[in-house]
């Protein structure tokens, strides 16, 4: 069975009051099972989450990372400084980076960089509303699963994450239909059958654009969805606590 995973991606959102509302709100919460809960926020209040998610279900989590372990690359961040604040898991390859011109090559150097610092990376995917309209959205996302998965050596590729996130969901209150949302991680999830069928079966997979707890019950009754990655539902711990809730 996989662990369901819920994380909530700030973007450039929050504040260290709201870091310490989300710890106060889900210190001594019951959520279901097994679930992991990781709440991202911006660099500069890592260190508040480290302090503030302690003894609560909560872990912290960053929105991207500079593959480089060090040196001239100014405003720019390392997988050791995010390992060394608590951090545990790390987008790759988010759309709205991809937008500024992040490639393929430098999403797998990143996933290297986390993996290697012992962070487990949650691998960004997904097609924008022209690539759909074409009939590309298996092509592009299996483009940049396999830009990812397939170099890494394969007892690595089993501590990723992968996150579906069609860009005309991002943001816009319009949600892939479970039937939608299903059908793209299907094919991920069969992409990676062909390459291993333990990966396959352990490897999660989550689903993100407009979830909310409105919608996040229908989509991760699917089979092929693990967990949600939500931007402007986690800003709101009422909201992000019952998207958790729906999660069991
Ligand atoms: P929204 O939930 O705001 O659509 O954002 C999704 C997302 O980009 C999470 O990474």
């Amino acid at each position: 069975m996989r662990t369901p995973l819920i994380a909530g991606n700030w973007k450039m959102n929050g504040s260290a009051e709201k870091i310490r509302a989300f710890g106060e709100a889900f210190a001594g919460a019951r959520l279901p099972g097994t679930l992991e809960v990781v709440v991202m926020p911006p660099f500069p209040y890592l260190a508040e989450a480290q302090r503030a998610f302690a003894g609560t279900p909560l872990a912290a989590g960053a929105q991207t990372l500079n593959p480089e372990p060090a040196g001239a690359h100014t405003g720019e961040v390392s997988a050791s400084m995010l390992a060394e604040f608590g951090v545990t898991h790390v987008l790759v390859g988010h759309s709205e980076r991809r937008q500024q011109g992040e490639t393929d090559e430098q999403v797998y150097r990143q996933a290297c960089a986390a993996l290697d610092a012992d962070l487990v990376p949650v691998l960004c995917v997904g097609e924008t509303l022209e690539q759909r309209n074409a009939g590309a959205t298996r092509e592009v996302i299996l483009r940049q699963v396999a830009a990812v998965l397939e170099p890494l050596e394969p007892a690595r590729r089993e501590r990723l994450v992968i996150a579906y996130e069609p860009v005309w969901a991002i943001g816009t209150g319009l949600t892939a239909t479970p039937d939608e949302a299903q059908a793209a991680m299907g094919a991920i999830r069969g992409w990676l059958e062909a390459l291993n069928s333990d990966l396959a079966a352990g490897l999660r997979l989550l689903y993100g654009g407009s979830m909310k707890a409105g919608n996040a019950a229908e989509l991760l009754a699917r089979p092929d969805i693990d967990g949600g990655l939500i931007g402007g539902a986690s800003l709101q711990v009422d909201e992000f606590f019952a998207i958790c809730q729906s999660a069991g």
